[in-house]
């Protein structure tokens, strides 16, 4: 049976730093109150002419030199995103293979928001044990500045652009494979987070433009809550079930939304910081991206390496909630 190893890591973020203090001229804000609430000091910013399958697609390069692989060879694109280049279609993963160059290949988009990168995982795993699939691109890759609306003063600091990317391919090899995936959801929480216009149910019109309807709204203390609580547990399960010890992970590379929610799940976790990956300072919140941004982090500081042990966690509008045990797996 084959199974599925995670080969490479790369990443891409926009040249355009939005800093804090920019955000003082926007809203009723400060650097501190910012710095204090979120741990976030500056984040990457697009320009008019990038969009998501821009950013998707520099970052699917590197991930690809990295895995050692031709591109030809990549039999399924999954991109994770909710801020697609177009509404409907044609889906990002189809941009992002074109402006790859790759040859025709299936490829779509997946809906999960901040949870997006460990439900893609998932799908990738599925497609490579089941034998139809052996080497996925999957990129998580978000232009949230284009549904922000800069005057909410509760929501609009918190996020950024950027996007990551990996490579799963099959293997024979059982001590590259993943461990274990879990991911769930619950549409009883719809409201939390969410773009009520431009969809289906309020389709676009004067009132949705009027009321910035496209625009991300969120409850942000019940999130809060939410997060902490669906991140820890998550990992409990998934460790618990595969018998594995919390000492025994290297990194655990958790959904960077806010460094208070990320230290309250590691102390719960009992998890050391040094295991703990924090970029949230340097991109804020980038939604389906940030694991994968901030893998990518590491990977690039030489602090990632071959047979690491890792632990992916993330939760996010839907809700949505994902945990992965998965051991870093690069060709030798
Ligand atoms: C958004 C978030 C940082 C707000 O922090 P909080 O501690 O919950 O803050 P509250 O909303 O309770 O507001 C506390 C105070 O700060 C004020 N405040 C809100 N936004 C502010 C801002 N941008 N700058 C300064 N003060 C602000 C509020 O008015 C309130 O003031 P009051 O005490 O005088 O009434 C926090 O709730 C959060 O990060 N939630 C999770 C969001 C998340 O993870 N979303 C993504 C999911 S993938």
């Amino acid at each position: 049976m084959p199974y599925a190893a995670f080969r490479s890591i790369g990443a891409f973020v926009p040249e355009k730093i939005m800093t804090n203090k920019d955000f003082e001229k926007l809203i009723d804000t400060s650097d501190e109150w910012i710095q204090k609430r979120t741990g976030i000091k500056e984040r990457r910013i697009s320009n008019e002419d990038e969009a998501s399958s821009d950013l998707g697609a520099k970052a699917a390069k590197v991930a690809i030199e990295r895995a050692k692989i031709d591109k030809d060879e990549i039999d399924l694109v999954i991109c994770a995103t909710v801020t697609p280049d177009y509404l409907c279609m044609p889906s990002t993963a189809c941009l992002i293979a074109s402006k790859l160059e790759l040859k025709p290949v299936m490829a779509f988009d997946i809906s999960a928001a901040c949870t997006g990168f460990v439900y893609a995982l998932s799908i990738a795993k599925a497609f490579i044990e089941s034998g139809m699939k052996k080497n996925v691109l999957i990129v998580g890759a978000e232009t949230y500045s284009s549904i922000l609306d800069y005057t909410d003063r509760a929501t609009c600091f918190l996020f950024g652009d950027g996007a990551g990317a990996c490579i799963i391919s099959a293997t024979e090899d059982k001590s590259e494979a993943f461990i274990d995936i879990e991911c769930s959801s619950d549409g009883e929480y719809e409201d939390l987070i969410k773009t009520p216009g431009g969809g289906s149910k309020h389709p676009c019109s004067q009132e949705v433009v009027d009321n910035k309807m496209a625009c991300i709204k969120m409850k942000g203390n019940e999130t809060y809550k939410l997060a902490v609580k669906t991140l820890t547990s998550g990992v409990q399960d998934l460790l618990q079930r595969n018998n594995i010890n919390i000492k025994d992970i290297t990194h655990f590379i958790p959904h960077q939304a806010n460094y208070r929610i990320i230290k309250a799940v590691g102390e719960s976790l009992g998890l050391d910081d040094s295991q703990v990956v924090v970029t949230i300072d340097k991109y804020g919140n980038t939604s389906a991206a940030s694991i994968p941004m901030a893998m990518n982090y590491i990977y690039e500081q030489n602090e990632l390496k071959a047979g690491d042990t890792i632990v992916f966690d993330a939760f996010g509008g839907g809700l949505t909630w994902g945990s992965a045990l998965i051991p870093f797996a690069p060709i030798k």
